[in-house]
Parts: structure tokens; sequence; C-alpha cells
């Protein structure tokens, strides 16, 4: 990542940050962790285009760094045109932002067993925007690509190495959960 002097500045400020295995007064460390993530997403010139390529089928999850101690990873999400995850959950705190066009952020709420969901909220996220979510708050969402004709891509960071993290989807109808877990595009499921 020294290659990637950018990426390699926002590293340093989670390093710094999340350098203890506990961690406390969240919401003022993901404050600092979210500036620093709106000044990587101010300025598209610095993910390789190895790390931006869509699938014609699937939304990509890339890493881009992992924090050693697993507190910490770095993933570009890139989002073919019109594509969505479904509703899913974190389990860990999670930043979001927004580096190339646009996404729709719909969050959910569980009601009772066997209830549809309940959405209780729908924003967009543009370039240079970022947000944040945290279990403690509600942590359950669906996210998709704003637009229908073009590609885009979110820098997301998250509290432990989301891609081996057993979190869950979630059916609209009924709310009932399944587990999974999401690894990496570019990295293989037996090695990391
Ligand atoms: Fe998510």
């Amino acid at each position: 990542m020294e290659s990637i002097p950018r990426l390699q500045k926002l590293v340093d400020t989670l390093t710094a940050l999340f350098k203890e295995r506990e961690v406390k007064d969240e919401q003022q460390k993901l404050a600092i962790a979210g500036d620093a993530l709106k000044t990587l997403v101010a300025t598209d010139d610095w993910l390789p285009e190895e790390f931006a390529q869509p699938h014609p089928q699937y939304y990509q999850q890339y890493l881009l760094y992992r924090n050693p101690q697993q507190r910490f990873s770095i993933v570009s999400f890139v989002w073919g045109p019109g594509q969505t995850t479904p509703i899913h959950d974190h389990k860990v705190w999670a930043l979001i932002g927004m580096l190339r066009g646009a996404e729709r952020g719909e969050r959910f709420e569980l009601v009772s067993s066997g209830q549809p969901m309940k959405c209780i909220s729908t924003d967009m996220l543009f370039q240079g925007e970022i947000e944040s979510l945290s279990p403690s708050s509600g942590d359950i969402h669906r996210v998709s690509n704003a637009y229908a004709n073009r590609v885009s891509i979110s820098i997301h960071v998250y509290g432990g190495d989301i891609g081996q993290i057993k979190r869950h989807v979630y059916d609209a109808s009924n709310g009932q959960a399944r587990e999974f877990i999401s690894g990496y595009a570019n990295v293989n499921a037996a090695a990391s």
C-alpha cells in the first residue's frame, strides 16, 4: 500500500485509532476515521484498475487492506449498473465513502417474528460523501447502485476482517435471517 499514498494515509489513521482490541469511544473514533475516509474519496485518482472491475452479474468486494490484528479492513465495493445487495447486517462498525457514482442505502428494522421487515429510511450517497453504521444503533440495510447505466464504486471500512465475519442476510417478507460469510473477490477463501 506504500504505492498508494492516499490509501496509506487512511491505513495509518485507522491503525493509530484502533490499536487496542477494545474499542472505547466508538462514535468519536468513527468521526475521526470518517474524516480520513472523506479525504480519501474526495479525489478519484488512486484506485488501481484491478480493484475497480465490475462483474456483469454480481457486485464485487475487493480487499484493499487488512489490519494484521484484524481490527479493521478496507474494501472497494464495485457496483455494475443496477446491482444491489440482499438485506444484510455487519456485526461490526462500518464506514462507507462514495468514490465514483452514487448508491442508495435503505435501512431496515426487524418487526416481530414472521412479520415483513420495516424500511425505516432511504438515503442517497453521492460522490465524496460518507456514512457510518454501527450494530449498536441498528446496521441492517440494503445497498444499490443508484445508476442503471453506469458503474459506481464506494470504499468501505469495517471494524474487523469483514470477508471472514459470520453475519446475516434477511428475507424482507418475514425477517428470517440466514448466516453468510461474504469473502472477497480477490482473495482465495482457503488462503485468507
Ligand atoms: Fe452493508
